[in-house]
């Protein structure tokens, strides 16, 4: 009897706390913002404070030289007949090109097999296809394949040059020249081209002239980190993400120019504060110096740079030093090449045709222009090789 009351009671406190516990969690539940149900799959998570935009994308792409079709890069070939552009420029100057070189369009991967339309820029599909969401490989100039890049193996695709050191080599043998100092007229410009995407692999794909005997430079790396073109430039606006760039390093925080982490006074001028960019633009002055100096006294045809005009180096008739406008043409382009100016002078044109040479790579830079500097006679006392 006794027992039987007993349990009734214990009977009643479980209902009691049932109850109780029920109401608890019903309560939780109503109050609860957001429900969170069990994930299913492991789908990942993308933090998006604000919704994802593709207007700002394409207004960001529209600021962009890729953009710009009015560039010389997209209207050079708009005078030609017939008006198309042929298949040696088309990869990098149009969209047609692009995809043909992908082989989006059927024809074969990896070359370009018909001559594009003029007037395309670089569209959102050009880089957003079938076949650039798996593109992670690129083959440079010298032959040499670089994979287990990222989205950026698009940017290297077209950034990535036209020469490399076995070009030249190969010109210079064509020639059938032994003498390094013997002018030729077999011997042309060798025309590295817009190269940026290469400096910061530097001996790996060779793309700047390296001298036989001496040890370059390879990848750029901070630390263990490989830079990729994107984590410095914004991928649509191609704008250089400044804002970045003090998460390491201490500078103004206005002009990237203003950057160094090397202490050495490469270029012996006495100053370490100036920025890495400075080093390189004294030896660059330097080299340009030492090929006039060398064009005149060894050739003893004088020579001058427009870095605006191809084939860039011209004969200067009126010997001044100057490149004067009416020697600026290509009926006057330099052809006294002889093989050690042809090498200091690709050297010369491939920093002059990749602005951002001091942050994809100063080393390999610094060493390629201070050993084209030495080669070409020039006076290298007082600076260091890196
Ligand atoms: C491997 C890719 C590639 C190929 C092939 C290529 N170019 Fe370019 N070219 C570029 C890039 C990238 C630029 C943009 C340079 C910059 O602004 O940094 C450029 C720029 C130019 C420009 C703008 C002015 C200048 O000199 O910077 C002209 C003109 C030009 N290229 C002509 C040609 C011609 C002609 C051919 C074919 C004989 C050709 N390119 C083949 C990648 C290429
Ligand atoms: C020069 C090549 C290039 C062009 C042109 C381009 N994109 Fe991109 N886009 C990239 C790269 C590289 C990424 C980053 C890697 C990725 O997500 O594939 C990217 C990322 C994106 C993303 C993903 C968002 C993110 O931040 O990850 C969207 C959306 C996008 N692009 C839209 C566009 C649109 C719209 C256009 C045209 C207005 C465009 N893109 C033009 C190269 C390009
Ligand atoms: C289909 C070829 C192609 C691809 C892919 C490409 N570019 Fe370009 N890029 C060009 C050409 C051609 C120009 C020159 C456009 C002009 O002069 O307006 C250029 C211009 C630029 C410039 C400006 C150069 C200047 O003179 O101001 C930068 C920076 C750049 N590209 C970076 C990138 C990056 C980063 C990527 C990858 C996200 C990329 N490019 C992908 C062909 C390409
Ligand atoms: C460490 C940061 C960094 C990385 C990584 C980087 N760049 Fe740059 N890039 C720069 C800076 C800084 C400049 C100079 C821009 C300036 O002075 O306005 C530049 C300039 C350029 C230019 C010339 C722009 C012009 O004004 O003519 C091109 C083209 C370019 N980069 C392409 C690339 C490509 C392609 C890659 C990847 C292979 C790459 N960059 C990787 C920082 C970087
Ligand atoms: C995560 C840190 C980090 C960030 C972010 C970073 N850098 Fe660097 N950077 C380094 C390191 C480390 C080195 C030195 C690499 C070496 O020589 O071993 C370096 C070297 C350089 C150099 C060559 C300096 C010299 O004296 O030779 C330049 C130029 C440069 N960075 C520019 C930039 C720019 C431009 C940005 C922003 C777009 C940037 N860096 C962002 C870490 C960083």
């Amino acid at each position: 009897m006794e027992i039987q009351k007993r349990s009734n009671k214990r009977k009643l406190w479980l209902a009691i706390i049932f109850l109780l516990g029920a109401a608890i969690i019903l309560a939780a539940c109503g109050s609860a913002q957001i429900p969170t149900p069990t994930p299913i799959v492991d789908l990942p998570i993308v933090p998006s404070p604000t919704p994802v935009s593709l207007v700002s994308f394409k207004e960001l792409w529209q600021s962009s030289p890729h953009a710009d079709e009015k560039a010389e890069a997209f209207t050079h070939w708009d005078a030609e007949d017939p008006q198309e552009i042929p298949v040696t420029c088309a990869r990098c100057h149009s969209r047609t090109g692009f995809l043909d070189f992908l082989g989006v369009d059927g024809t074969t991967v990896g070359v370009v097999d018909n001559p594009a339309k003029v007037s395309t820029t670089i569209t959102c599909y050009t880089c957003h296809n079938e076949a650039t969401y798996t593109l992670d490989s690129v083959t440079f100039p010298s032959g040499k394949r670089i994979g287990g890049l990222g989205p950026e193996a698009r940017c290297m695709t077209c950034h990535q040059g036209r020469a490399s050191t076995s070009t030249v080599n190969i010109a210079i043998v064509k020639a059938g020249l032994t003498n390094a100092d013997t002018p030729s007229a077999d011997l042309a410009f060798v025309n590295s081209h817009s190269i940026s995407g290469a400096t910061p692999f530097g001996t790996e794909v060779q793309g700047a002239y390296e001298y036989y005997g001496k040890s370059y430079k390879g990848r750029s790396v901070r630390g263990d980190d490989f830079f990729t073109c994107i984590r410095c430039h914004n991928q649509h606006s191609l704008q250089v993400k400044i804002e970045t760039c003090d998460d390491c390093h201490t500078f103004d925080g206005v002009d990237v120019k203003n950057i160094r982490v090397n202490t050495t006074d490469f270029d012996g001028d006495g100053n370490t504060a100036e920025g890495i960019s400075f080093e390189i633009e004294q030896i660059h002055a330097d080299l340009y110096a030492a090929i006039q100096a060398y064009a005149r006294n060894v050739v003893g045809v004088p020579i001058v740079f427009d870095p605006g005009t191809h084939p860039y180096f011209f004969t200067d008739t009126n010997n001044n030093d100057l490149a004067d406008p009416e020697e600026i043409n290509a009926d006057n382009k330099y052809s006294n090449w002889t093989p050690r100016l042809l090498q200091a002078a690709y050297n010369y044109n491939y920093v002059s045709h990749d602005p951002g040479a001091f942050a994809h790579n100063s080393i390999y830079i610094i060493q390629v222009l201070y050993d084209s500097l030495l080669d070409i006679g020039g006076n290298t006392s007082g600076m260091t090789r890196p």
